[in-house]
């Protein structure tokens, strides 16, 4: 089998941890990330876990000459998982444009070029943001498709749907969709993790850095939800266990063991947590205070969600292992590490 794998965005948050479960089960990676929210050290902490430092092209998936450029560099590539994207939920809605046009077209591109230059295997990264407010949790993958509820989400949808598209045509490439749920923590080495951009929108980010003193204090973004404590619920699934998901999927379908040419998974614990158990786990993990207080809800907040995880583990062999208390403390070593580096 050939092992080259092409991974776009992969000194992101997700995509460096991908790489480095990649490279751990003998898979050679070639990294084109254009560094607009990531930075090249991460290659330092990639090859500081494996020992190897994947081939990097700074460059912009939407510009199909750098791909084709690349493709012709670097030969003999079977496989891409496409980590490159736009991803601020909040940002999409005051850039659609900037959002249908990156996402789209970095996909538009690379399913263009993957029959010219014989790469079989596709992995997408989607999100359990397509199911919108589930009817009944925990949600498996044939649930509906509700309308989006931002053009972030809705570039996942579409994406989904051209890919769906592309296979039905004929085109001779394998596809998986990954529906992840949300990815949190940081590599046990504390190596690699996520630097978020400005000030963070996601839970753990924020929480970390009020933890740190960085912020003030988090604000917990309701607690009049119809829950058992009134805030939000989610499926916390650890980055790396994630990662491991991408290198099942690549190996399903550069084996031939894919059942139909596009298959999709939840990605996620299939535990629902809520915001403020999460914010107690933290606390407990490490013996250090969020500073927090309850605020009123976020516009467009989902009241709960959470994975029914049964085809990803019994289809492609993967289940998300980590405890939340490893999780919370992989963030928090993170959190200090880039203290230590100045970075924060
Ligand atoms: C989680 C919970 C907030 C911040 C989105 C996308 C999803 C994925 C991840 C990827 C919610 C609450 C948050 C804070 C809070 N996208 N919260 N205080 O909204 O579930 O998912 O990001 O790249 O596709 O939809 O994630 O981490 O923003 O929020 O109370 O300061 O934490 O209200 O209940 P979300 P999140």
């Amino acid at each position: 089998m050939n092992k080259k794998i092409l991974v776009t965005g992969g000194l992101g948050f997700i995509g460096s941890h991908t790489t480095v479960e990649l490279q751990n089960a003998g898979y050679e990676v070639v990294i084109i990330d254009n560094l607009s929210n990531s930075n090249r050290d991460v290659l330092d902490g990639i090859e500081r876990i494996t020992g190897m430092r994947p081939a990097f092209v700074e460059g912009d998936c939407t510009n199909i000459n750098t791909l084709h450029q690349l493709f012709k560099e670097h030969q003999g590539i079977s496989g891409i998982i496409n980590f490159a994207a736009s991803k601020a939920v909040n940002e999409s809605v005051q850039k659609p444009i900037l959002y249908y046009r990156n996402n789209l077209n970095i996909l538009l591109n690379l399913l263009d070029l993957m029959p010219t230059y014989g790469v079989t295997g596709f992995v997408f990264s989607s999100s359990c943001t397509v199911y919108g407010e589930p009817d009944k949790n925990p949600i498996t993958e044939d649930a509906p498709i509700k309308k989006a509820t931002s053009p972030y989400g809705a570039t996942k949808q579409i994406c989904e749907d051209i890919i769906a598209d592309v296979i039905k045509s004929g085109s001779p490439i394998k596809a998986i969709l990954l529906r992840y749920f949300n990815p949190i923590g940081a590599h046990p080495s504390a190596e690699i993790g996520e630097l978020p951009n400005g000030v963070p929108q996601n839970l753990v980010p924020y929480l970390t850095q009020a933890a740190i003193g960085v912020r003030k204090e988090l604000s917990v973004f309701g607690d009049d939800y119809n829950t058992p404590d009134g805030s939000c619920i989610r499926d916390f699934i650890n980055v790396v266990d994630l990662a491991k998901a991408h290198v099942a999927a690549l190996d399903r379908m550069l084996e031939n063991r894919s059942e139909s040419p596009l298959e999709v998974f939840n990605i996620g614990t299939g535990c629902g947590l809520s915001v403020l158990q999460l914010i107690d786990a933290f606390e407990r993990a490490n013996g250090v205070k969020v500073p927090h207080k309850i605020v009123g809800r976020r516009a467009g907040d989902i009241e709960q969600i959470w994975a029914d995880p049964t085809r990803a583990n019994e289809v492609l062999g993967w289940r998300a292992e980590a405890s939340v208390d490893d999780t919370m403390r992989s963030a928090w070593n993170w959190q200090k590490r880039l203290r230590e580096r100045g970075l924060m």
